[in-house]
């Protein structure tokens, strides 16, 4: 988590609304990079209980040796709100967390930006819901914008910033650059079911389930197969640049033989076709998905080599937990 001296001047307050799993975990991260923050939840009294959870939280950090104890310290400068009114009243930014809900999340927005200063940011942290949907709950439609963080917000980098058809550029610009400010790793994205990271992990997800059930693996091998084959590489490559790496003319002919055994959701994509039929394979013909200048060619395996070595180092050090590997 980044400290106050690592970031931005904007913004200076905050709203929590709903201070549960991802808004205690936002809270945290904004107070412990200097921003005064207030929470509120569904009652004073839970508001009051999340308040005293985030300082226990960030002392268990602190304790830890994962977060500065002075930036733990901020979680004691939390404000529990009273209700939604109080907690926006005249802060930069409202960051609503309240369930899955369209009419709970219709209330909040409705009541939020009414009573919000028209010059604060109000953003979503809604996992699937349309963001132009959301949109017309909210006065002041410009301000308004998804922002999904993913569990654990304190630590998981990449958030998605999904503009709705309404939002200003402006307001898209001010929350990328704040975002990087706190270090983490904003991508802006349109607005489909599930955006991009839901969409691409459930498609994941379900091809998972489906090896178990055709008895293919174990659970358990299942997740051994998916942390230590390919995923092993997904902290420093994307889906475009491993591709590009194995070849598209491979990746096409494997999708081939995929789609003939399990079906059409396997048929390779024209684009993909395309771009084998341009001779544009990957790294080995100087360009695939993504292009490649002759120094990065040469500097690709040994900087990728570099990266896989040193994530071997840390595994050796911190071997994954969980069930059945002796997680205290
Ligand atoms: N849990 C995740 O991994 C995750 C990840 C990304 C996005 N999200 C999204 O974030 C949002 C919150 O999810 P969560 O997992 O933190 O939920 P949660 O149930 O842990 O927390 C929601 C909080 O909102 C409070 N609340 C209920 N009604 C309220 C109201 N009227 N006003 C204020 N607070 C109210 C609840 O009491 C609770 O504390 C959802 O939109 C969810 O889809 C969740």
């Amino acid at each position: 988590m980044h400290t106050e001296a690592e970031r931005g001047e904007w913004p200076r307050t905050a709203a929590i609304l709903g201070a549960g799993t991802m808004g205690l975990g936002v809270a945290e991260c904004f107070a412990a990079a200097g921003i005064t923050v207030r929470l509120a939840d569904a009652t004073p009294e839970l508001a009051r209980e999340a308040r005293e959870k985030l300082v226990l939280r960030a002392r268990g950090h602190a304790e830890a040796g994962l977060l500065p104890e002075e930036a733990a310290g901020r979680a004691e400068g939390v404000e529990a709100a009273g209700g939604t009114e109080e907690a926006v009243a005249g802060v930069d930014l409202v960051f609503e967390a309240v369930p899955e809900s369209v009419g709970l999340k219709e209330e909040v927005l409705g009541v939020c930006s009414a009573a919000a200063s028209p010059e604060a940011v109000i953003v979503s942290n809604t996992s699937s819901l349309p963001m132009d949907d959301l949109a017309r709950f909210v006065e002041g439609q410009g301000r308004f914008c998804g922002m999904h963080w993913f569990n654990p917000p304190e630590w998981t980098p990449g958030v998605e910033v999904i503009p709705a058809a309404t939002t200003d550029t402006g307001t898209v610009e001010r929350l990328v650059g704040f975002l990087r400010t706190i270090g983490k790793r904003p991508a802006v994205v349109g607005s489909g079911p599930g955006f991009v990271a839901n969409r691409i992990q459930n498609a994941l997800f379900l091809e998972a389930v489906r090896c178990v059930e055709e008895g293919l693996a174990s659970p358990e091998e299942v997740d051994e197969v998916v942390r230590s084959c390919f995923g092993f590489r997904l902290p420093f490559f994307g889906p475009f640049a491993i591709s590009d790496m194995a070849g598209l003319d491979v990746y096409a002919s494997v999708l081939g033989v995929l789609r003939d055994g399990l079906g059409e959701r396997f048929e390779p994509p024209r684009m993909l076709l395309d771009l084998v039929e341009e001779g544009r394979t990957g790294t080995k013909t100087g360009a695939g998905f993504l292009n490649y200048t002759d120094e990065e060619q040469a500097r690709l395996l040994i900087e990728r080599d570099r990266r896989y070595a040193a994530l071997l180092e840390l595994l050796d050090r911190l071997p994954p937990v969980g069930a059945g590997r002796g997680e205290e």
